[in-house]
């Protein structure tokens, strides 16, 4: 069992506690979305107040829903590139590599802060490349190949990220990977404006940073990035297992785009 205390997460690490708890708590619904037991194992192993997180129903359906999503992603890229290298950036204890069980010829990176990283090690063990650094600063990159195609996944990132740092971020990395393809969660302006009177990131006592709307905006970071999708959640067929009232509001919000924007949605670029 690993106590709070001896955790040493500061706020925005924290946050990792609140997408496992949304995981493991879809993985004990009568109808799961994401279905990711070992999730709700490694919550089980850590002595944390996750109560005081206050996560909603519909929460825990969009995170469930959307990792799922990303997971089709990267599961298409690396059937298709068996010797392709993934990058799960800002990975927290996120048990993606075992839902997504790779071909062996594939190399995949968790990347998180090096706090986070000792104690993805701890619990999950090497089941990957595990790397402790600030996706932030290159250096990083040196020791991933540069020459294989890439699958790059981040995940509730996005928003943590501050100013113009996801923007050189993503530069560094389209820099120093040949070819291949970035799937995030996308917050837009008003969402990541949002967040910080949502009652879980309040009790954190994080300032999130900035969204875009457009959600071609990212081709114009200089990236070499092109849009293949933007996916808006509130329409996926997965919304028929929400549990209500969630179910009813999310179909309700799906007939705007606009609302729906506002909401989970996941895009999907290439390089
Ligand atoms: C909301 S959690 C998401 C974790 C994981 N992707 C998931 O879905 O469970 C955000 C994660 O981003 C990580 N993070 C924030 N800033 C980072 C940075 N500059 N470099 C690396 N990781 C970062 C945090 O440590 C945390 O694990």
């Amino acid at each position: 069992m690993l106590h709070e205390a001896h955790l040493g997460l500061d706020p925005v690490q924290e946050t990792l506690l609140l997408t496992l708890h949304a995981r493991a708590l879809d993985s004990r619904a009568p109808e799961p979305i994401l279905g990711d037991a070992l999730s709700a194992e490694f919550a089980d192993r850590i002595d944390y107040d996750f109560a005081r997180l206050k996560l909603k129903p519909s929460l825990v359906a969009s995170t469930a829903l959307r990792a799922r999503k990303l997971d089709d992603m990267v599961r298409r890229f690396v059937t298709a590139h068996p010797d392709a290298v993934v990058l799960d950036l800002g990975c927290g204890l996120d048990t993606r590599v075992v839902r997504c069980a790779p071909p062996s010829g594939v190399d995949w990176y968790d990347v998180d802060l090096p706090v986070v990283a000792d104690l993805r090690r701890e619990l999950l063990g090497e089941r990957s490349h595990v790397v402790g650094a600030d996706v932030t600063q290159p250096g990083w990159l040196r020791d991933v190949p540069g020459d294989r195609p890439a699958m790059i996944v981040a995940e509730g990132l996005l928003p943590f990220l501050p100013g113009a740092s996801f923007r050189t971020m993503a530069r560094a990395l389209t820099e120093h990977l040949p070819t291949g393809e970035l799937a995030l969660n996308g917050y837009t302006r008003f969402a990541a404006w949002a967040m910080k009177y949502h009652p879980t990131i309040k009790a954190l006592g994080i300032d999130a940073a900035e969204g875009f709307d457009d959600p071609r905006e990212p081709e114009r970071w200089d990236a070499g990035l092109t849009l293949v999708e933007e996916q808006l959640l509130t329409r996926a067929p997965e919304v028929a297992a929400f549990p209500q009232p969630v179910r009813a509001l999310t179909r309700l919000m799906s007939h705007s785009a606009a609302l729906s924007r506002q909401g989970a949605r996941v895009l999907h670029y290439r390089f």
